[in-house]
């Protein structure tokens, strides 16, 4: 099958690239909304970048034609937000503050989290998070109907037990991670791992 994605075929782009291109991880955003209330919607278009410095990016599309979500808005005028990392204990929670509110209405009303103050920046994270990265925008790039922001991270809070104290290696077990899969509800567990050793000349 040949698909013409920026063309004949556009209208079914988003359909099939978020079934393909999986599984995605999931950065669930905390920014600040004008009243000083604590704003959270999770973003599957993303990833990290690169590392010195940490390099955050996500994508985000309009509200509505023109329109950009609130978390857009936000970080466009408070120029920081914080990237949460969701595992199946957060799941649902994550889940439910995707619904659309009207601006300045939090979704942390509805599902039932909390926040923590952060190291170095006023947006707070979310207590229930098991990771949470404090970033400060870089760029917000437009790209006809696509935002995308490019986010460096500065602090990270890591709840104890997931990494070696002095290793920093993971302990898997203590950071059961989901991804995004295909169509509105598709979710992924990730413990089915395998490893490979680097190959070496
Ligand atoms: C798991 C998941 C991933 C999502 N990923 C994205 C995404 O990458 N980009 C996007 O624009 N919306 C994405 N959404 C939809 C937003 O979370 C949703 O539109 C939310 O209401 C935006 O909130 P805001 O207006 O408070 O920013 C995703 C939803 C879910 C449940």
């Amino acid at each position: 099958m040949e698909l013409d994605l920026a063309g004949k075929d556009n209208e079914i782009a988003y359909k099939v690239l978020t079934a393909l291109v999986t599984p995605r991880p999931i950065a669930w955003i905390s920014t600040l909304n004008e009243d000083g209330s604590v704003n959270l919607a999770p973003f599957s278009f993303f990833n990290v970048f690169g590392s010195a410095p940490p390099l955050v990016i996500f994508g985000v599309g309009n509200k509505s034609p023109g329109v950009p979500k609130d978390t857009v808005r936000n970080i466009e005028r408070e120029k920081e937000f914080v990237v949460n990392l969701v595992d199946e204990h957060v799941a649902e929670a994550m889940n439910e503050s995707a619904a659309a509110l009207p601006y300045g209405e939090s979704e942390l009303d509805r599902n039932g989290c909390t926040t923590v103050a952060s190291l170095e920046i006023r947006t707070p994270r979310i207590a229930e998070s098991p990771v949470s990265l404090e970033c400060t925008l870089h760029e917000i790039q437009k790209i006809k109907g696509n935002r995308i922001i490019l986010g460096l991270g500065g602090k990270m809070i890591v709840r104890d037990g997931i990494l070696d104290p002095v290793t920093k290696y993971i302990n898997p077990a203590a950071f059961p991670v989901i991804g995004r899969m295909q169509g509105p509800d598709g979710y992924v567990r990730c413990r089915d791992r395998f490893e490979m050793a680097w190959p070496r000349t």
